[in-house]
């Protein structure tokens, strides 16, 4: 069974084939299908509303299902920010480390739960015919004081959890998969499209 993911983020690919993939699953990405200049109008309120456009405006186009997930990191004392506006956030081609310490910069001051901050998965896989299914995951944690860790990519080496010391930058990528935001989101999703028959 193959299944495009509408993204051309490939540290997203990587943890959904890590997560999803399988003998019976193969990922494909826009730039593999030759889907790459197709444009998605990313204008959604909400990770859900994104995520079912993206997967959607590629299922039309291919004509087979097609997967999506919007993602991003909600810090509490931004007020939501950088939300739904997670890759654009100071310019989207802003180095994260500019981001990441922008935004430590911020919370200045605050300590312990004040920092607190989570990140959230949709995850949408949309058929040609306009059907649709969603699912949605969350982690919880804080920011760090510090950029830290090597691993994952984005916004991670600023989200830390407290009940491992370390922020998802250091844990190790199927550490990660587990708990993370898009490893529940994608996790559920594979339940559902096992229902639907998509998956063994
Ligand atoms: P999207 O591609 O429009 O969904 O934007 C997702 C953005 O949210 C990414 O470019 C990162 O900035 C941020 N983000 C989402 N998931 C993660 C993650 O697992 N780690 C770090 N940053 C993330």
């Amino acid at each position: 069974m193959k299944i495009i993911v509408a993204t051309g983020n490939m540290n997203k690919l990587r943890e959904m084939r890590e997560i999803l993939g399988s003998d019976n699953v193969t990922l494909t990405c826009l730039k593999d299908e030759g889907l790459e200049n197709v444009e998605i109008i990313e204008d959604g309120k909400t990770f859900e509303e994104n995520a079912i456009k993206k997967a959607l405006t590629i299922a039309k186009v291919a004509g087979v299902p097609v997967l999506a997930d919007d993602s991003g990191l909600v810090v509490d004392a931004l007020g939501g920010e950088p939300g739904i506006y997670s890759a654009r956030y100071l310019g989207r081609d802003t180095s994260y480390d500019y981001k990441n310490q922008y935004i430590i910069d911020k919370l200045a001051g605050l300590e312990g739960d004040e920092r607190s901050a989570r990140f959230v998965c949709a995850c949408a896989v949309a058929w040609p015919d306009g059907k649709v299914i969603t699912t949605e995951g969350v982690i919880e944690g804080q920011i760090g004081f510090e950029i830290k860790g090597e691993n994952g990519f984005g916004y991670d080496p600023i989200f830390y959890l407290p009940e491992r010391g370390m922020t998802t930058a250091e844990i190790s990528a199927e550490d990660k998969n587990e708990i993370s935001h898009r490893g529940r989101a994608l996790t559920a999703m594979y339940e559902k499209l096992k229902q639907e028959g998509l998956v063994l």
